[in-house]
């Protein structure tokens, strides 16, 4: 599979198969977000691989109760873990690099037949308390890992010409 072929038909997965994902599939997916890369290299993060029934089900309820997190077999939880540097374009560093390796591990995820669902609605304080997060470090993200029980769905976004422009800002 190409990167353009994962990009257009990557989709959000809501609901997942019990089947586990085997070992070397979620290797692969965690080394996507290791190669990804990262203002000054800085690599500056965590993920979590969350396989425990119970603590799955924590995490649903601290996601505002979005019980699908707690279907699939696994749920990655991607952490910032300086999140004091600010990058020379005043936006923090540690969200913009979790953030591309999540979406590489997204991609990644996709081309070996796994869905994932980002997921940014959680409680931050009670998901760090959950998994022992220490008090300095974020938590950027989640996303559920596992075999897609639906469907894919279709895909809603803006034409090309609404978002971008030439040579100043339209
Ligand atoms: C930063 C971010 C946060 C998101 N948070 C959630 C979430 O908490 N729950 C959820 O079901 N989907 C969440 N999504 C998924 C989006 O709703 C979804 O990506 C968007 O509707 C486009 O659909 P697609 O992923 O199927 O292409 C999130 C996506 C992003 C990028």
């Amino acid at each position: 599979m190409d990167v353009f072929t994962a990009i257009n038909q990557r989709c959000s997965v809501r609901a997942y198969k019990a089947t586990d994902v085997e070992e070397d599939k979620l290797k692969k997916i965690l080394e996507a977000a290791r190669l990804s890369p990262s203002a000054s290299n800085r690599q500056e993060w965590k993920f979590i691989v969350v396989r425990d029934k119970e603590t799955k089900k924590k995490l649903a309820k601290a996601a505002f109760g979005q019980s699908f997190i707690a279907e699939a077999p696994i749920v990655i939880v991607a952490c910032g873990t300086e999140p004091k540097a600010i990058m020379g374009c005043g936006q923090p560093a540690y969200t913009v690099n979790v953030s591309i390796a999540c979406a590489f591990m997204i991609l990644q995820a996709y081309e070996l037949g796994l869905g994932t669902c980002w997921m940014g609605a959680f409680k931050e304080d009670e998901t760090k308390k959950i998994l022992n997060v220490p008090e300095h470090v974020r938590v950027v993200a989640m996303t559920p890992l596992g075999y897609p029980n639906e469907p894919p769905s279709e895909k809603s976004r803006k034409r090309l010409n609404e978002i971008v422009c030439y040579e100043k800002y339209e």
